[in-house]
């Protein structure tokens, strides 16, 4: 079954070869890509195999990056999704993050914060993943303010290729609730044992 997600103002969907020019897009722009230092210049090949790669994600984990699609005029905005990450980066090893990209005439008006809150939605009641992590330049004052609007989250800083950076957790706090509780009802049975053992 293939991922859908719809909000108000837009439907995320899996993303498809058809989209590679777009896709290609906002891997190669200048504007998009500021904050994102040495990233590589790929050629429209490179990024069919990215995007191929991408595509993939979907039916080995059942998440991945998703295609922003305008809910009006069916326009394609960008992407957005939570990924999940089986190499090391920074200190961690298979984690699930969140990424967006969207075509700069698409930015200022919530479309990223929209598209982020459902797929971390997503992310907590179908995957039901505990944290969701977001890697951002600590420049990057517009992603950094889509990610603190997303909920409960730890921060810390750490350096990648000589560049300041940010490692966000955003946590599921009904999880965490439910796991206190959990921790509080075994503590309290394994109390009841210990009463019933002096008795
Ligand atoms: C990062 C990026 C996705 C942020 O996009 P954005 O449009 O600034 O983010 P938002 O969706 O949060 O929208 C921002 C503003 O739209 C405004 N807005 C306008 N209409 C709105 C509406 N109907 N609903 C909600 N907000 C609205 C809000 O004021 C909001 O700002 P505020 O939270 O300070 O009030 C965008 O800059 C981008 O694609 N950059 C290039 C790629 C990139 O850097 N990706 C992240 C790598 S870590």
């Amino acid at each position: 079954m293939s991922i859908k997600l719809v909000t108000d103002r837009i439907i995320l969907r899996e993303l498809e070869i058809s989209d590679l020019e777009n896709f290609h897009f906002l891997e190669t722009d200048e504007t998009i890509l500021k904050y994102y230092g040495n990233y590589p210049k790929r050629n429209i090949l490179e990024t069919k195999d990215l995007l191929n790669y991408v595509i993939a994600q979907y039916e080995k984990f059942n998440t991945g990056r998703l295609a922003i699609i305008h809910k009006i005029n069916n326009e394609y905005m960008g992407w957005c999704g939570i990924k999940y990450n089986e190499q090391q980066r920074y200190n961690y090893t298979n984690y699930y993050d969140l990424g967006y990209r969207l075509k700069p005439e698409f930015w200022g008006k919530g479309f990223a914060t929209e598209a982020s809150k459902v797929c971390i939605q997503y992310g907590f009641e179908e995957l039901k993943i505990n944290k969701i992590h977001a890697i951002v330049n600590i420049e990057n004052k517009p992603s950094i303010n889509v990610i603190e609007k997303l909920g409960k989250f730890n921060k810390e800083k750490f350096i990648e290729n000589n560049c300041h950076k940010y490692w966000y957790s955003i946590i599921n706090e009904q999880q965490e609730i439910k796991d206190e509780f959990e921790n509080m009802n075994l503590n309290m049975s394994k109390h009841k044992f210990n009463i019933e053992l002096m008795q």
